[in-house]
């Protein structure tokens, strides 16, 4: 079997399983954060957890492009400037911003983020450096490049900025939940998850590929029935929430 071969069988079984994540979280809500149980004795500290999780994104992307065959295009540098700008954020600085005191996390958690990062670090950079064949840099000036580009950033935008107003929510040392208000949660429960969502479907729009769908889609996979269990939490623990605040899109849902 060729290595293209194996990479796109892999592909298709990833996306099932995304289905397959998707149907189940709407279930049961992956148990971190307000849903974390007490009971659970194989736990790691919030931050460690969150910096062991990501840590491999960062690698393993940038491990691809220093071995990857097709990295001497200013394209494939414009690829790996964004992605270690969502993961570099994510992995080394986001952790230390959390205010989640005594806070723990699953050590299964812990674990399936830190092998989802593997898979989805190799199948995104093996495919933008080496199996793709390389992107030139006329591709820089291709509409879908443009426009993944432009969602990518504004995602960006929104879901820093959103995780800044929860984190501000939190005076140093506490840990308890409130309503958050501005920005985009004058709307919606979860912006950061949408600015989320955005930013790596911009991703799969601007490089164009498979690997980029399949984490568009296990993203959403992973986000939406989290953003659903949020709007549905806070309605439950608020009597003054906000009514007319939708789960994830203005005025849809
Ligand atoms: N690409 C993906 O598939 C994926 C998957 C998961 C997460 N993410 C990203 O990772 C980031 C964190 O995700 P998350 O699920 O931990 O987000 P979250 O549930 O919104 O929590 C983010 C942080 O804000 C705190 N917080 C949330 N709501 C609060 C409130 N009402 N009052 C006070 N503090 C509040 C949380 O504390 P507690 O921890 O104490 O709840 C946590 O520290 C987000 O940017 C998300 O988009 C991406």
């Amino acid at each position: 079997m060729t290595t293209e071969t194996f990479f796109d069988i892999f592909l298709v079984f990833w996306f099932v399983v995304a289905g397959v994540s998707f149907f189940s979280l709407f279930k049961t809500a992956a148990p971190y954060g307000r849903y974390a149980s007490s009971g659970l004795t194989k736990t790691i500290g919030n931050k460690l957890s969150w910096i062991i999780m990501e840590t491999p994104a960062v690698l393993v992307f940038a491990a691809s492009f220093l071995l990857g065959i097709h990295t001497h295009t200013l394209a494939a540098l414009v690829f790996l400037v964004m992605w270690e700008a969502h993961y570099i954020h994510r992995a080394f600085i986001y952790p230390f911003t959390l205010r989640t005191k005594d806070k723990r996390m699953p050590f299964a958690i812990l674990m399936s983020g830190f092998f989802f990062n593997i898979i989805n670090g190799a199948l995104n950079g093996g495919y933008l450096f080496t199996i793709s064949g390389g992107y030139p840099n006329e591709w820089l000036k291709d509409p879908r490049f443009i426009t993944g580009f432009v969602l990518f950033v504004i995602g960006l935008i929104v879901n820093r900025s959103s995780d800044r107003v929860l984190r501000n929510l939190r005076p140093p040392g506490e840990s308890g939940y409130k309503i958050p208000h501005g920005g985009l949660y004058q709307w919606i429960s979860c912006p950061n998850y949408l600015g989320e969502i955005i930013e790596w479907t911009g991703w799969a729009i601007a490089t164009w590929s498979l690997p980029g769908l399949a984490f568009a889609v296990w993203t959403a996979a992973n986000l939406i029935p989290r953003a659903w269990s949020h709007h549905k939490w806070y309605r439950q623990h608020f009597s003054d929430y906000p009514f007319e605040r939708n789960v994830l899109l203005p005025g849809i849902w």
